[in-house]
């Protein structure tokens, strides 16, 4: 392939994505299957790869990420970010009606039209095109300045790398113009992230607002195109428009552009229509697929609202109308107590059942006992649930009032609810834990139904109710156990049958080749979610590597600070973990990395790599990965005992280090040759 044949293809193939991207994301109806679409993206890859020249900002293949950002650096906004004025009442929105209908007849203005559209509950942004293409984009920040995290908001789908060109965007594909809108999570995509994050024992965000700024705030712009975000366009500002065109002539041709514009927001021309729309979408955002906190009423002509002005903080032309929180009032029944994988006691509140935004709650988590101290609740209480931003349902308040003279206070237990060991606490924790860590059957089943999770070995059908089953039929003690059930056995339980038998044992078999990372995550050692399981795997090619760390190596690692050293050492020296570990080796289950699986390089066996700079065709974890599969290893400073220091662009000290006390210096292309 000649190089012009490449730039030519890598054109051909990033028209062709953004199509695919904008027809599946913002229309909703995607032309080719997902396997077609994701076979065009990695040719673009590739061929990018091959021909880094032609990878231009607006390059679909950045929507994976990659960049990471150590701090954004701040970017002053052209135009102020400014915030809208709330209201609860219809009683200040007809106020705010009245005031923006006397401003404008002073003006000679009789006749004015409003846009009431929906108040997405996410994060402000502003991004900035020029001549076409995305290139900066920008956190609301204090108003006047914000955080650049461009890189960040490009593996957000529905913000189009390039605009759509057509005969009515002509005129803004020359020159710069602002979109302004909201980034959000959709309200199934925050749950499966909290699910994942639950599984990995890492802190849960309490709402989709939070999800998506704590998401955009990710230095790892990869770990942002993995959590899905949603952006929504409702303002564009540019030179060229002026203050021609109306608001809602804009949202067309934001809508034109390529952007996703939602499908709510409605001229009105009286108040009556206003409070129209905010009477139906009260009653319908909760079928909704995302969060709303309210509407937005905005004056729809950009000449009247230049007339109007603003306050210091906010325009005069718009106001933002908020939904009250759902509350619901019910008795507490009682509270009980749930033992998690690691022993972790939650106290759960045990409600009269009561519907409140379309669900039926009976129970809700109470997080620990210095939060049901700090609400003074107890039982027989009436409590006041709310729901707002939050999916999950939260006890704000008792209702003092109505609180019955036999009211019980509610006390910590002090032996665990499952197997009557004295739980402990330990300082600096608001958590109870049950340390009968073996013998607590609550634990036991946590731990055996984490090692089936999906993230973990993704055994399909071996559920809370088989995992319980299986327990109670003492043919299971531990996740090794799996390994040597049998289907005869199986066969004869209740609600068993030999075909079920067969699909779990089925189930069970395809996990022994799951990835080792996987592994080690499916362990349930405390504090290792993914990320670090992940950086482990990467460190210690086996589990005898890892059965036989040192804590000093174990601190070492990427991700891992001394309180998870110390878990995961701990861990490996329990005899419980001992026989797991000899049942799973039993069984077969891959208990390396695939790098283990050595390359014969005597050129690297045993050799030390630092790795400086930043290299060009390689990331850092592929070159180590390379090293480690010879039998190599890769260390972090350069010393006498380095042989190699692998020296990328920009590298600093350690080159100079390395110079200095006479160590092998190798350019990446070398480095490259030296591992073939
Ligand atoms: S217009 C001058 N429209 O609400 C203000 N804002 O407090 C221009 N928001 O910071 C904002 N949905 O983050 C506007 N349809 C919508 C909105 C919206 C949500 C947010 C935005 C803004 C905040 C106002």
């Amino acid at each position: 392939m000649t190089k012009a044949q490449a730039q030519k293809e890598i054109e051909a193939l990033r028209a062709q994505i953004h199509r695919h991207n904008y027809n599946y994301y913002v229309l909703a109806s995607p032309t080719i299957p997902d396997c077609e679409f994701d076979r065009l993206l990695e040719r673009l890859i590739e061929l990018e790869k091959s021909y880094p020249e032609f990878v231009t900002p607006d390059s679909p293949s950045l929507r994976v990420g990659g960049e990471i950002t150590k701090e954004f650096p701040t970017v002053t906004h052209k135009r102020r970010m400014m915030s809208l004025s709330n209201t609860y009442s219809s009683e200040e929105l007809r106020e705010f009606y009245k005031r923006v209908q006397k401003a404008l007849s002073n003006e000679g203005i009789l006749a004015f039209e409003m846009v009431a559209e929906l108040k997405y509950d996410g994060v402000a942004i502003s991004l900035t095109y020029r001549d076409g293409v995305f290139v900066q984009g920008a956190t609301r920040g204090d108003g006047v300045t914000g955080d650049d995290i461009t890189s960040n908001l490009k593996t957000i789908q529905t913000i189009p790398l390039r605009v759509q060109e057509s005969p009515a965007t002509r005129a803004l594909l020359n020159g710069e113009f602002e979109v302004r809108g909201e980034v959000y999570m959709q309200k199934k995509d925050f749950e499966k992230l909290n699910a994942q994050r639950a599984a990995n024992e890492e802190p849960l965000f309490a709402n989709p607002r939070n999800a998506a700024a704590g998401t955009l705030k990710q230095q790892d712009s990869r770990e942002v195109a993995k959590r899905k975000l949603t952006m929504v366009a409702y303002q564009l500002e540019s030179e060229a428009l002026n203050d021609t065109l109306s608001h809602i002539e804009r949202l067309k041709l934001l809508d034109e552009l390529g952007f996703n514009v939602g499908k709510a927001s409605r001229v009105c021309t009286s108040l009556g229509e206003v409070e129209e729309f905010l009477r139906e979408w009260e009653s319908r955002r909760d079928d909704l697929p995302f969060e709303i906190d309210g509407a937005v009423i905005k004056v729809n002509d950009i000449r009247q609202r230049n007339l109007l002005g603003e306050t210091m903080k906010s325009p005069r032309w718009a106001i933002a109308y908020k939904f009250s929180a759902r509350q619901a009032e019910t008795g507490l029944n009682g509270v009980t107590c749930q033992v998690g994988r690691v022993g972790t006691v939650t106290p759960v509140a045990e409600l009269q059942p009561i519907k409140l935004a379309g669900s039926t709650i009976s129970r809700a988590t109470l997080h620990n006992f210095d939060e049901i101290k700090r609400l003074d609740i107890r039982i027989g209480d009436t409590v006041v649930l709310e729901k707002s931003g939050d999916v999950i349902p939260k006890i704000v308040r008792v209702v003092d009032s109505r609180r019955p003279p036999s009211a019980t206070p509610i006390e910590p237990p002090t032996h665990c609810p499952e197997c009557g060991t004295a739980l402990v606490k330990p300082d600096n924790e608001v958590n109870l834990y049950c340390p009968n860590e073996d013998g607590c059957p609550a634990q036991r089943k946590g731990r055996i139904l984490h090692y089936a999770s999906r993230n973990a070995m993704d055994i399909e059908n071996c559920g809370d109710a088989i995992v319980e089953q299986l327990l109670k039929e003492n043919l299971i003690a531990d996740a090794g156990d799996l390994y040597s059930l049998e289907k005869s056995r199986l066969a004869e339980l209740e609600r068993f049958g030999e075909k079920s038998a067969q699909n779990l044992l089925d189930a069970i078999e395809r996990s022994k080749t799951r990835s080792f990372d996987r592994l080690i995550f499916a362990l349930g050692i405390r504090h290792v979610g993914l990320a670090t399981a992940r950086a482990l795997a990467q460190k210690f090619p086996s589990i005898t590597d890892l059965q036989a760390a040192s804590l000093e190596a174990l601190q070492e690692t990427d991700d891992v600070g001394d309180t998870i050293a110390e878990s995961i050492f701990t861990y490996f020296q329990k005899p419980s973990t001992k026989m797991l570990i000899e049942k799973l080796t039993r069984a077969g289950v891959k208990m390396s990395s695939e790098q283990v699986e050595r390359v014969k390089n005597a050129r690297v066996e045993n050799k030390t790599f630092v790795f400086t700079g930043t290299l060009e065709s390689l990331k850092r974890d592929e070159a180590s990965s390379m090293v480690l599969a010879r039998g190599g290893k890769v260390s972090g400073s350069v010393s006498k005992k380095t042989d190699f220091v692998v020296a990328g662009s920009e590298a600093g000290s350690k080159l100079e280090k390395a110079v200095q006390l006479g160590v092998k210096v190798l350019t990446e292309a070398e480095f490259r040759e030296l591992m073939q």
